[in-house]
């Protein structure tokens, strides 16, 4: 079995190419982490059936959290309490990655206390039905989170992840830069897609300098809006290019300002394999393509189609904390 198969992502050797991707608990009210998030995640992993935990998203800084209950990387006080993660998720016999992350305009100031940020002053929904602009920020301000985004790295490492995943999908900062819905710039930081990844190529140069070599770099690219204006397969595959090309080891693929389904009701196993396909043919880093796995046998039939190099299986081992000892059997 494909799925079976140990894989190397930047140098860091995965078990198999069973991935469990980030998904926000709900398991921390105010974000702090306690022995029930680390019981979560090595429940789900053990055995060693995971080869690849991804953990939820982690801020990188207090004014680009998406909510109060997201678990923070953005000082070593608040990274201290990840070690009971990793900890957990060693001795179970996985790797793990923390993903990172700034919400940019989906940041609710009434959290942060700070007007929003994004590439662009373009209009936002809130979740409670309103609207915001936020502020486009400075070439200043680009700089000084990307600077956030390595110093979250490099705090991710010295409490024993195996690598940490950039964070540009589902409509947060990075996926503000890439997309043409919200990048409006005339700067060197929109335009061509080369301009829409500026900041990931930027961010990800910052975060090798921060963690040095040997330490996985992924990045989780919202490649397509499915969405008349919006970001297509093809600049996905461009992007995905530059990314790797910028240092990234691993490239996870997953929708854009349409969040992690697709806006066209299409639902088979899968789903965003339109995209990691064209992907996975671009580049030479592992791909890892997550989207309405439910079963081993659909992962495996993926891999063997050359839909990606390691499947992502979400919502079926959060609901079902035996999934993966089950399947992978
Ligand atoms: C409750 C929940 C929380 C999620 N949180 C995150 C997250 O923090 N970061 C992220 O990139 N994706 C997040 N996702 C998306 C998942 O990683 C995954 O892409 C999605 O569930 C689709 O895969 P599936 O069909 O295997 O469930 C979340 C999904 C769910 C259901």
């Amino acid at each position: 079995m494909l799925l079976k198969t140990p894989i190397e992502v930047g140098g860091v050797r995965l078990a198999n190419r069973l991935a469990m991707p980030p998904m926000q608990t709900g398991k921390t009210p105010d974000g702090s982490i306690g022995p029930e998030l680390a019981e979560h995640y090595s429940r789900r992993a053990a055995g060693g059936a995971v080869g690849l935990v991804i953990t939820e998203h982690s801020r990188i800084s207090f004014e680009g959290q998406a909510g109060p209950m997201q678990i923070s990387l953005a000082s070593d006080e608040e990274a201290e309490a990840h070690r009971l993660i990793t900890s957990a998720l060693h001795a179970a016999g996985t790797k793990v990655f923390a993903q990172i992350n700034h919400a940019g305009s989906a940041a609710p100031e009434q959290f942060t206390g700070a007007a929003p940020v994004s590439a662009s002053a373009v209009e936002r929904r809130t979740r409670d039905g309103g609207v915001i602009v936020p502020r486009a920020l400075t070439r200043d301000g680009i700089a000084e989170i990307e600077e956030q985004f390595a110093a979250a790295a490099l705090r991710a490492k010295d409490v024993g992840y195996d690598g940490v995943e950039i964070h540009s999908a589902h409509g947060y900062l990075l996926n503000q830069f890439y997309s043409p819905l919200t990048n409006r710039r005339t700067d060197e930081y929109g335009g061509s897609v080369s301009g829409r990844v500026r900041m990931h190529v930027e961010t990800i140069r910052r975060v090798r300098a921060a963690v040095g070599a040997g330490f996985p770099i992924a990045v989780r690219l919202g490649g397509c809006d499915y969405t008349e204006g919006g970001s297509t397969i093809e600049d996905s595959v461009e992007a995905s290019v530059l990314l790797a090309e910028a240092g990234a080891d691993m490239i996870d693929l997953s929708g854009g300002f349409c969040g992690y389904i697709r806006p066209d009701g299409y639902r088979e196993p899968g789903y965003f394999s339109d995209m990691s396909t064209e992907v996975k043919r671009a580049v030479n880093v592992p791909v890892l393509m997550t989207g309405g796995v439910t079963k081993a046998s659909e992962a495996e039939a993926l891999l063997e189609r050359g839909a990606a190099d390691m499947i992502g299986v979400g919502r079926a081992l959060f609901r079902d904390p035996d999934w993966a000892l089950r399947e992978m059997a």
